[in-house]
């Protein structure tokens, strides 16, 4: 396992020792089509969906067995990721087949280990599980979060047709459920000196673009008052944003991830300023306070410096809750090891929560080195990764058993 993920890490390496491998990169796809090739020469069938979903499937043995339990995670990455970021939960997956393809052992359900297209929202986000899920809508690709020329021309180079990405959907009741094996990207577990982090929830979070309007000038000649500018008014809205969140709403997050000014030089007050807003909360009636809070807040910045905003909604997720029976199942499975455990919610986004809306889905986390994340610096030590697939594996079992 240990050699696959690192040859894994080779495909799109950065010189700061992480990836980078952006949804339909040159990258992205030689990572995804070494992951079908190392299935393949493992003796495992092939697969790829509508929605270009890649998986390795171990057929069942037992007779009448119709049903698939998924594992997987995505081996798409932000730009300048981390190695583990979604690649352990398919590389550990891959592993887990093997080690029942080589036992032997008989499953009452076939085993697929799948890579999402798309999780991390390069382009729309959770593309490829919402597909198989059946989430996905027409609407949600015309406006998506990478932009709509993005994805029109990514999925033409990973060769998908628009139309026919729907067609991955699943009927859920092919589907014995779904178990993903990721790093915690957070220091709760190293803080508490836990092991295993079984996943309860997953935050539900908003996104939205807004485009400020002011007045372009001369930075010689237009005098300091009276100015309309743009990045201005964007940096006003930027820390208003952080203290209505941290005062009113502790425990959800707010992010302003991009920002851009136009025309962008030294010797014009910026005219324009576009900002990618995004927040986060368990709770789905948190979220309408928030939005509510952000709205009005970015629309008193703005005023103050007389420059106009648009605010259109990019993407929207629900909270999703997992499944306690397979959180349960994850904790005998670790128990059996000898492993600690503590449930805990999830900040970051998983493929999970869309195959929770269709299937038993559960989580399984391993800590988080300084709990860093989405950077280069991204580390789990190998001994946490092994006790992860172990728990996956073991897991597995039981839910065979039941
Ligand atoms: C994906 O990792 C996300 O949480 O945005
Ligand atoms: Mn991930
Ligand atoms: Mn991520």
């Amino acid at each position: 396992m240990r050699a696959d993920f690192d040859e894994l890490a080779t495909i799109g390496a950065t010189p700061e020792g992480g990836v980078s491998r952006p949804t339909f990169s040159a990258s992205h796809i030689a990572a995804r089509k070494w992951f079908l090739d190392r299935a393949k020469s493992a003796g495992l069938d092939a697969r790829v969906d509508a929605a270009g979903n890649h998986s390795g499937v171990l057929q069942s043995r037992s007779p009448g067995s119709k049903r698939v339990l998924l594992l997987g995670s995505h081996l798409d990455s932000v730009p300048g990721g981390g190695r583990f970021d979604g690649a352990l939960g398919v590389i550990a997956a891959l592993h887990v087949l093997l080690a029942f393809k080589q036992a032997g052992t008989e499953l009452p359900f076939a085993l697929e280990a799948i890579d999402f297209t798309d999780e991390e929202g390069t382009l729309v986000g959770l593309l490829g599980s919402n597909a198989l899920a059946g989430a996905l809508t027409p609407e949600q690709l015309q406006s998506p979060r990478g932009g709509r020329d993005a994805l029109v021309a990514g999925l033409q180079e990973a060769g998908l047709r628009e139309e026919l990405l729907f067609d991955a959907r699943r009927d859920p009741s092919t589907l014995a459920g779904y178990l993903e094996l990721h790093i915690e990207q957070g220091p709760r577990l190293e803080h508490d000196k836990v092991q295993i982090g079984v996943v309860t929830s997953i935050v539900g979070s908003r996104s939205f673009r807004m485009v400020l309007r002011g007045g372009a000038g001369h930075a010689g000649t237009t005098p300091m008052a009276g100015r309309r500018d743009a990045a201005v008014a964007a940096a006003r809205v930027i820390l208003g944003i952080r203290e209505t969140v941290v005062r009113d709403f502790p425990g959800s997050v707010a992010t302003v991830g991009d920002v851009r000014v136009e025309p962008g030089a030294f010797n014009v007050v910026p005219g324009l300023a576009r900002l990618a807003l995004e927040f986060r909360s368990a709770d789905e009636r948190e979220l309408d306070a928030i939005e509510s809070a952000m709205l009005a807040r970015v629309r008193a910045e703005v005023d103050s410096e007389a420059v106009e905003v648009e605010v259109s909604p990019v993407a929207r997720w629900q909270p999703s809750h997992l499944d306690p029976g397979m959180a349960d199942a994850i904790e005998r499975s670790a128990a059996a090891l000898g492993l600690t455990t503590k449930r805990l919610a999830s900040g970051a986004g998983h493929d999970a929560q869309a195959l929770a809306a269709v299937t038993p889905s559960g989580m399984i986390f391993v800590p988080s080195v300084g709990g860093v994340s989405h950077d280069p610096s991204e580390l789990t030590a190998w001994e946490d990764v092994v006790n992860g697939a172990n728990v996956l594996l073991g897991t597995v079992r039981e839910l065979a058993r039941r």
